[in-house]
């Protein structure tokens, strides 16, 4: 303990420096730097290779500091702000002056969130800024569950990554803006939307694809590994892969496993909280493995399951082989 305190001073002198700094959250790895220095905030886009239209979360320890960073918070945010964090879950609202552009990608709107973990708690209080942070992987690939997953695809560009064990929640925030009349839910996430109709009632979802993505980073082909995932098969007609080397990404233990090189399973006892903690790491396993295609069983769109659902849509290539 004593030695992460020492070493959580030291990202956090990195942080203040204008350092970038991959840390833990309860939902995945996230690549941070101090909100308030654009230059910072620039190495991230850099390091990511992420579009700049793409705008971050900014991370805080404590949630009086929203008061600083918007105009005003809406007694629905409030609500959940109040139920959720610390915990999975962002909210967007109307941002004040100072926050950098590069930031927000030049919109008039911030998307805050308190995350859960300790150690992310400790750096931001540390680094005495909060920090604006994406997940810590590549564009378009998997978010990391691991401090190895930072390290195998941005290792040497970042000036530190800090380890805290495999992240318990699995998948990203949920993004709710309170921008209108309704709250919308722009990304599905590691807080159930059940849970959150549940303390503010009806909140408007929007589908992917059926309009003009509202988070900007929310393209359809996201989150997507090497090997071609596939959503839409059936196990009658597993013979059409039969010259194929097949992974089968499973919810649940599968009946029968022998047609498959390769099977992950999600949650042995179908737990949908299990399978999102294990999601991404399963994914990179089978990507590892060479694979012509991984066939991933569909997962039942209650709870945590929507988010799963979510990421694996936009991991899948709507069963084109090439
Ligand atoms: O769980 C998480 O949210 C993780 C951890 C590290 O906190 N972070 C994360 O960040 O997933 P990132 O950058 O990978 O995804 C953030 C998403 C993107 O789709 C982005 O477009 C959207 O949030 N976003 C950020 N600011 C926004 C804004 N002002 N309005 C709408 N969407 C926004
Ligand atoms: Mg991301």
């Amino acid at each position: 303990m004593e030695n992460n305190k020492e070493l959580i001073q030291h990202a956090a002198e990195i942080v203040k420096r204008g350092g970038i700094v991959a840390f833990p959250t309860e939902t995945v790895y996230g690549l941070g730097a101090d909100a308030f220095n654009p230059l910072a905030v620039a190495r991230i886009f850099e390091v990511k290779r992420r579009p700049s239209f793409d705008p971050l979360i900014v991370h805080v320890a404590n949630p009086a500091d929203v008061k600083k960073l918007v105009k005003e918070i809406p007694s629905n945010a409030k609500k959940l702000i109040e139920r959720f964090w610390p915990g999975p879950l962002t909210v967007v609202l109307l941002k004040e002056e100072d926050i950098p552009d590069i930031v927000t990608a030049g919109l008039p709107t911030l998307a805050i969130r308190m995350p859960g973990h300790p150690m992310a708690l400790s750096l931001i209080k540390e680094s005495n800024s909060p920090i604006a942070a994406p997940s810590a992987n590549l564009f378009g690939y998997l978010s990391p569950t691991t401090a190895e997953h930072v390290r195998e695809q941005l290792g040497d560009q970042v000036d530190l990554i800090l380890d805290g064990g495999p992240c318990p929640v699995g998948v990203e925030s949920t993004i709710i803006s309170f921008l209108e009349e309704r709250p919308r839910l722009l990304r599905p996430g590691g807080v159930s939307l059940e849970e959150i109709e549940s303390i503010i009632g009806k909140v408007e979802v929007h589908a992917i694809g059926e309009e003009r993505p509202h988070a900007p980073g929310m393209l359809p082909r996201h989150y997507a590994p090497r090997t071609p995932i596939v959503l839409d098969w059936n196990d009658k007609n597993l013979d059409i892969y039969k010259n194929k080397k097949v992974g089968l990404l499973a919810f649940r233990e599968p009946r029968n496993n022998l047609k498959f090189s390769k099977v992950e399973v999600l949650s042995k006892k179908g737990d949908i909280r299990e399978a999102a903690a294990n999601l991404f790491a399963a994914i990179r396993r089978l990507d590892a493995l060479d694979l012509d295609l991984i066939l991933a069983e569909p997962i039942p769109e209650v709870g945590l399951g929507r988010a799963i659902m979510d990421r694996l849509r936009r991991a899948s290539t709507k069963g084109e082989i090439n």
